[in-house]
């Protein structure tokens, strides 16, 4: 549904072109300094502007409804609100007749009956991650000293990002992007087996980001073409360090010590400005769509910020978890 965790436990809500969006955080402790500055960093690294990105431009001012007195937490649910200001709903009427090849409005139709609000994609929007992004700046309080950091190393294959945007602008299409989150100062034996595996946790919020199709720990994929003594960690210290980090931090689902190490790969934006042959559902003939509309060429560059914010709420519900 729109919740996610146990006891760190954050509840989104919004669309992208109606009143607002935000999140409504339960299970944050009393006493934890809060307040709009702490905001600010984050928030502006989500923020649209660069090349590449959106030529939307919200405020994304931060509205603290609740849970928060004299700049400092209450012990009662926290809820932050972003209003939108800067809407431009016409560019989507379209797409109930011609969903576009990639995005939601297709599935979120079926799903919803045809209720759905299809304005900028709606409750499906990238925008909807704002309220994670704030709710990240809490639970980034609340785990230190553990330190997420994610940055965005690839875009299309290539390390070479502006060279990979301009050429992409110069198309009219989209490209993907590879981030790469690493995790340190996690306590070892954090966690669980099983269902709720540090991977399992983790990976269940980096999927719940629009876009995000692939998720991967140490090394990943490429463990399926290695050899037992090649992908063994071996320990070289009491604390546990070890030699090789190809577990990315994480055995039998519990946290090992080491850094967490996790690979997100992110999709091409769906909608884009070239000409694409799809199905138009008002006609049930083939048509050809060019979406209208103002989108990011590549959502990847916006996203690292997303995944640390999604981490920091995963780890701390963990950690709440372990208490
Ligand atoms: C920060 C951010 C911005 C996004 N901007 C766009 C956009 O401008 N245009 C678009 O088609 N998709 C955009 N997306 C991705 C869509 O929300 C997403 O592709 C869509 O909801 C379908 O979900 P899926 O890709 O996970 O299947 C954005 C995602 C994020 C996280």
């Amino acid at each position: 549904m729109n919740s996610f965790g146990r006891f760190f436990r954050v509840h989104i809500f919004g669309e992208s072109h109606g009143e607002g969006t935000g999140i409504c955080i339960d299970g944050c402790p009393e006493g934890i300094p809060l307040s709009l500055d702490d905001f600010t960093a984050d928030l502006n690294r989500r923020k649209s502007g660069a090349r590449g990105t959106t030529p939307r431009i919200e405020a994304d001012m931060p509205e603290i409804l609740s849970g928060v007195y004299r700049d400092c937490t209450t012990g009662a649910p926290i809820t932050i609100l972003f209003r939108n200001e800067n809407t431009r709903s016409s560019d989507y009427g379209r797409f109930m007749a011609v969903p576009r090849p990639g995005h939601a409005d297709f599935s979120g139709y079926k799903k919803f009956n045809g209720f759905n609000d299809p304005r900028g994609g709606g409750h499906f929007s990238g925008r909807i991650t704002l309220g994670i992004v704030a709710a990240g700046v809490v639970a980034k309080k609340i785990i230190s000293p553990v330190n997420i950091e994610a940055v965005l190393a690839k875009v299309g294959g290539s390390e070479d990002i502006q060279a990979k945007i301009e050429e992409v602008l110069a198309e009219n299409d989209s490209v993907g992007g590879l981030i790469r989150c690493r995790i340190s100062g996690l306590p070892a034996g954090t966690g669980n087996p099983f269902f709720d595996s540090v991977e399992s946790v983790l990976s269940h919020i980096l999927f719940s980001i629009p876009g995000v199709k692939g998720v991967e720990f140490g090394a990943g994929f490429d463990a399926a073409n290695m050899k037992g003594s090649e992908h063994n960690d071996s320990f070289v210290s009491p604390e546990g360090e070890t030699l090789t980090n190809n577990a990315g931090g994480i055995n039998g689902g519990i946290s090992n010590g080491n850094d967490i190490t996790v690979n997100i790969a992110v999709k091409p934006t769906s909608s884009i400005g070239r000409e694409q042959k799809t199905f138009n559902f008002e006609t049930r003939e083939m048509d050809v769509l060019k979406a209208g509309g103002r989108h990011d060429a590549c959502i990847a560059l916006r996203i690292p910020v997303i995944v640390e914010a999604a981490s920091a709420i995963a780890l701390a519900d963990l950690l709440f978890a372990k208490k």
